[in-house]
C-alpha cells in the first residue's frame, strides 16, 4: 500500500488542523498526535529505528530522538537500508523567513540538522523561502530578502559546516536547472490535488490559488528534494536520496513532492518529522512568531526569558501549596516540565524532576527556575555564537560552490 496516497486533507476534520499556515485544535490546542499519523499516512518512528540510528553512527542518539520530539518519518528506514550499503544522502530543510528573530520552535529542525548532518557525514541543502513569505506576509520583495540574509545568520548560528552546507534563497538562486524542476512539479499538480494536500477550499480567495507566482511557491519547497536541482553539489548524481527534517506542518509539501517523484523519474524524498513546542500558554499547539508573549525569542534577554516564564508558562501545579504536596502537579499539561523534556540534556535530572515534581516535593517555582537557567543558557550561547556570524560568512554559505568535502 503507499500510503501517500491517504492524501489526507489538513483540514478534514474539523478538530484539528496542521498544514504550514495554520496549526489548532480543539480540546484546548492539543495536538493528537497519533491520529496526526493516521490522517497524514506517516510512519511513527520506534524504539528499533532509533537503536539503528545509534549502531549506524557509534554514538548516542539526540535527545530529540531519546525523546520523542521527531516522531515520525516517511522511509528513513530506506535511507538507514542504503547508508549501511555505503550509499550516503543528502539532507534539506529551510526556514520562510518572515519574521526579524526566530523563537525556540524554529531551532529545533536545525538543532537536530546539525546533529544529523555530523552524525552521518553529509551534504546539507538549507532553502529560504524569501519568496514564499513575500507572497502569504506581504511583506516587500527587499524586505522578504533582507529578513532570509538575517535568519541565514541564526541558521549559521546553530554550528553547520561550511563545507557541507549551501544555504540558498529562492530569489537570488531559482532560475536554471532549479526552475525546471519547479515547472516540471507544477506541471503534475492539479487543483483538485492542491486543494486537497494543502486544504484550500472552495471558498478560498482566487489570489491563494490560482495566481501563478503562488503555485510556484507551492512548487517552490518541493525542488531542493531532487539532486539534479543543485549542478554544482550533486552532478551525476540524481539517484541521491535525500532527507527531510522538519516539523510536522510542513508535510503537505512533502506529500505532495512524494507524489509527483516517481512520475518524474525522481526518488521520492524521506521525511524526519518532530511535533512542535508549545505556547507557553500551552495553547494554539504550537509556539508561533505571532504572539510576542507566547514565544521565546533567540533575541530575549535573560530578564525577559524570567518574566515570560514566570508569568505565562501554564503550570499543571496545584492551587494551594497543602493541595501541591498531597497530589502533586499535573506533568501532562505542565509546560516548564514540557520544554524541560526539549531542552534538558541530562536525562537523570529530568526524570528526578518529574518524580519530584509529580509527587508534590517540589513546586513549580523551583521547576521554573531551573528552565530559566536551561534556556537562558542556550539563548546566551546562541547570542554569542550568532554574533561572531559576519556577512563574509553568510556570503561564504550561499556562495554557488561546488562542496568536494561533503561526505566525508
Ligand atoms: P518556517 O519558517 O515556518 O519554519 C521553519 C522550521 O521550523 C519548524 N517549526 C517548528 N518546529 C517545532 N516547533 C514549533 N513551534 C515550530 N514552528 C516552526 C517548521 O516546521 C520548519 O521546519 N515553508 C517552510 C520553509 C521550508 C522548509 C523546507 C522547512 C522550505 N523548504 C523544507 C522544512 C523543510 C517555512 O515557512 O518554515
Ligand atoms: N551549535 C552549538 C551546540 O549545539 C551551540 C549553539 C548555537 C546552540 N546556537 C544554539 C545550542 C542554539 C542551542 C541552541 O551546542
Amino acid at each position: 500500500m503507499d500510503v501517500d496516497k491517504k492524501d489526507s486533507i489538513a483540514s478534514d476534520s474539523s478538530d484539528q488542523v496542521v498544514n504550514p499556515w495554520e496549526v489548532s485544535a480543539k480540546d484546548g490546542g492539543k495536538i493528537d498526535y497519533d491520529k496526526l499519523i493516521d490522517q497524514f499516512g506517516c510512519q511513527r518512528l520506534d524504539a528499533s529505528l532509533i537503536d539503528r540510528v545509534q549502531r549506524l553512527t557509534s554514538r548516542q542518539p539526540h535527545v530529540f530522538l531519546r525523546r520523542g520530539v521527531f516522531f515520525a518519518h516517511r522511509d528513513f528506514n530506506e535511507v538507514l537500508d542504503a547508508y549501511e550499503r555505503g550509499d550516503k544522502f543528502y539532507l534539506y530543510t529551510g526556514r520562510g523567513p518572515s519574521s526579524e528573530a526566530l523563537h525556540l520552535g524554529h531551532l529545533i529542525p536545525f538543532m537536530f540538522t546539525k546533529y544529523l548532518q555530523e552524525a552521518f557525514k553529509v551534504p546539507l541543502v538549507i532553502q529560504l523561502t524569501d519568496d514564499e513569505k513575500c507572497m502569504w506576509k506581504n511583506l516587500s520583495v527587499e524586505e522578504s530578502q533582507r529578513l532570509a540574509r538575517e535568519n541565514a545568520k541564526d541558521i549559521i548560528a546553530c554550528g553547520f559546516d561550511v563545507t557541507k552546507t549551501f544555504i540558498f534563497s529562492d530569489f537570488d538562486y531559482v532560475g536554471g536547472a532549479f526552475y525546471k524542476n519547479m515547472v516540471k512539479v507544477a506541471k503534475c499538480v492539479t487543483l483538485n490535488k492542491a486543494m486537497g494536500i494543502f486544504g484550500f477550499s472552495g471558498e478560498d480567495h482566487i489570489g491563494k490559488l490560482s495566481f501563478p507566482p503562488v503555485q510556484a511557491c507551492l512548487s517552490v519547497p518541493a525542488v531542493p528534494s531532487f539532486p539534479s536541482s543543485f549542478p554544482h553539489l550533486f552532478p551525476g548524481k540524481d539517484k541521491l536520496r535525500c532527507l527531510i527534517p522538519c516539523a510536522i506542518d510542513q508535510d503537505p509539501y512533502f506529500r505532495m513532492t512524494r507524489d509527483v517523484a516517481p512520475r518524474l523519474g525522481y526518488s521520492k524524498p524521506a521525511l524526519i518529522e518532530s511535533s512542535f513546542f508549545p505556547a507557553l500558554q500551552a495553547k494554539n499547539g504550537k509556539m508561533s512568531a505571532s504572539d510576542p508573549n507566547s514565544a521565546i525569542y533567540v533575541t530575549d534577554t535573560a530578564k525577559e526569558i524570567k518574566n515570560k516564564i514566570n508569568r505565562y508558562a501554564f503550570s499543571g501545579g496545584q492551587d494551594s501549596i497543602e493541595k501541591h504536596r498531597e497530589i502533586g502537579a499535573n506533568l501532562e499539561v505542565d509546560i516548564p516540565v514540557k520544554y524541560l523534556s526539549f531542552f534538558l540534556d541530562d536525562d537523570t535530572e529530568l526524570e528526578h524532576i518529574k518524580k519530584e515534581y509529580g509527587e508534590g516535593r517540589m513546586l513549580t517555582g523551583e521547576v521554573k527556575k531551573r528552565l530559566t537557567e536551561v534556556l537562558t543558557e542556550m539563548v546566551e550561547r546562541h547570542r554569542m555564537a550568532r554574533a561572531a556570524v559576519t556577512d563574509e560568512m553568510v556570503d561564504a554559505f550561499m556562495a554557488v560552490r561546488p562542496l568536494p568535502s561533503m561526505f566525508e
